[in-house]
């Protein structure tokens, strides 16, 4: 099978590349990313001379570049992870969000559409559902609840969700989607949360915990993540939505320490800088869907997962260093120096 993955220079997408690639042999991985500031090679070289991988750099929402590649490689299935994907900056930026996230998915669907496919699967998110109170831990998201988003980014993400849907009921084409939690693990750009904290850590500077750290989300190592996507593709029903999530809530405080003990640091490390801007208080999937239909759960225990990522993060320096000292200083710069 030929299987187009976008965004796959990117965090979870890259990490999905390797378990496809290194599970299945017979099948032609087939990367596409524009390579913005989260897009990073180097999370693809240890594939990329692997004869089931090919790469294109290009941008989804470019139509001609989109609709050569589908008719030089008529793909049978594809996976759309590329996205803008950080909450921080679709508050300072928003326009390009709408252009990738909604626009780059309706030109990703409409290539779909002119060539045929086996399947395609918009990769989501939990955020959609808006956020829960953090005084109601009986509450969860499931797939019957309502799209309720509150920031640029999950407002963009909605929408492609509901454009895979229309296209589903109007052109019949079969699509699934899939709604994760904050996934971490290796790869991951050091402006989310867990990298950014380890990599301060390792240089020996504060981490920012926004408010009073009280927020709550939903970790699931990222590897689950990919595992879960693949059940769906080739398992799960056309026209469904399948939240993905392991039970694995934390307030950001309790993560902000985990991290600090395991590199063997104190709570003087810990910089309380102010809130995010309407900051959604708590995530929480429900998987019984996934879980009953598909048989899914989840392997890695948050405890045993923070414990790989951090000797990750110790064992390739270079990979976030490069990162740090490039583009991203620019903007860390503008998020944190008021704060
Ligand atoms: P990321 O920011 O690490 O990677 C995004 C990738 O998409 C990058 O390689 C980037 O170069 C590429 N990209 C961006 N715009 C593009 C464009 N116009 N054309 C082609 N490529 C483009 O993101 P991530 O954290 O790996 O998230 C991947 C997907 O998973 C996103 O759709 C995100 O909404 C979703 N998601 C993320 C999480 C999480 O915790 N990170 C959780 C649930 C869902
Ligand atoms: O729930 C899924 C979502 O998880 C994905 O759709 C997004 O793409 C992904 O970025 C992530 O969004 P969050 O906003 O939850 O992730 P982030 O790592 O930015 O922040 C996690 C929590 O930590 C959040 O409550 C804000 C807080 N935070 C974040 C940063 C960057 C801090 O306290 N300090 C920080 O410096």
């Amino acid at each position: 099978m030929k299987i187009i993955v976008t965004g796959g220079a990117g965090f979870i997408g890259g990490n999905f590349c390797h378990y496809m690639v290194n599970t299945y042999e017979e099948d032609q991985i087939i990367c596409i990313d524009k390579l913005t500031y989260a897009g990073n090679m180097e999370t693809l070289a240890p594939i990329l001379e692997k004869e089931n991988f090919t790469f294109y750099k290009a941008d989804i929402a470019d139509r001609k570049a989109i609709f050569e590649i589908f008719e030089k490689e008529h793909p049978d299935i594809v996976i759309n992870f590329a996205a803008e994907s950080h909450v921080d900056r679709s508050i300072l930026d928003p326009e390009v969000f709408l252009r990738t996230n909604i626009i780059g998915t309706s030109v990703m669907l409409d290539a779909c559409r002119e060539y045929g496919i086996q399947r395609y699967h918009q990769v989501s998110t939990d955020e959609v559902y808006g956020d829960l109170p953090l005084d109601r831990p009986d509450l969860f998201f499931t797939e019957e609840t309502p799209l309720h988003t509150s920031r640029p980014y999950s407002a963009s993400k909605a929408s492609a969700d509901l454009l895979v849907q229309a296209y589903v009921r109007t052109y019949h084409l079969p699509c699934t989607i899939s709604r994760c939690s904050n996934n971490y693990g290796p790869y991951h750009f050091p402006e989310k949360f867990i990298p950014l904290m380890i990599a301060n850590v390792l240089n020996d500077k504060k981490i920012p915990v926004y408010g009073k750290g009280e927020n709550v989300r939903d970790w699931l190592y990222v590897e689950d993540h990919c595992i879960a996507i693949d059940q769906i593709v080739r398992k799960g029903t056309v026209g469904e939505i399948y939240n993905i999530g392991g039970h694995n809530e934390k307030t950001n405080l309790e993560v902000a320490k985990t991290v600090l003990k395991e590199l063997g640091k104190g709570e003087e490390y810990i910089d309380y800088v102010t809130d995010r801007p309407g900051h959604d208080r708590r995530y929480a999937i429900d998987p019984t869907k996934i879980h009953e239909e598909l048989g899914w759960l989840p392997g890695t225990p948050f405890e045993a997962g923070i414990k790989k990522t951090i000797t990750w993060y110790l064992e390739n320096r270079a990979w976030w260093e490069n990162i740090i000292s490039g583009d991203y200083q620019n903007y860390y710069e503008k998020m944190y120096k008021d704060r």
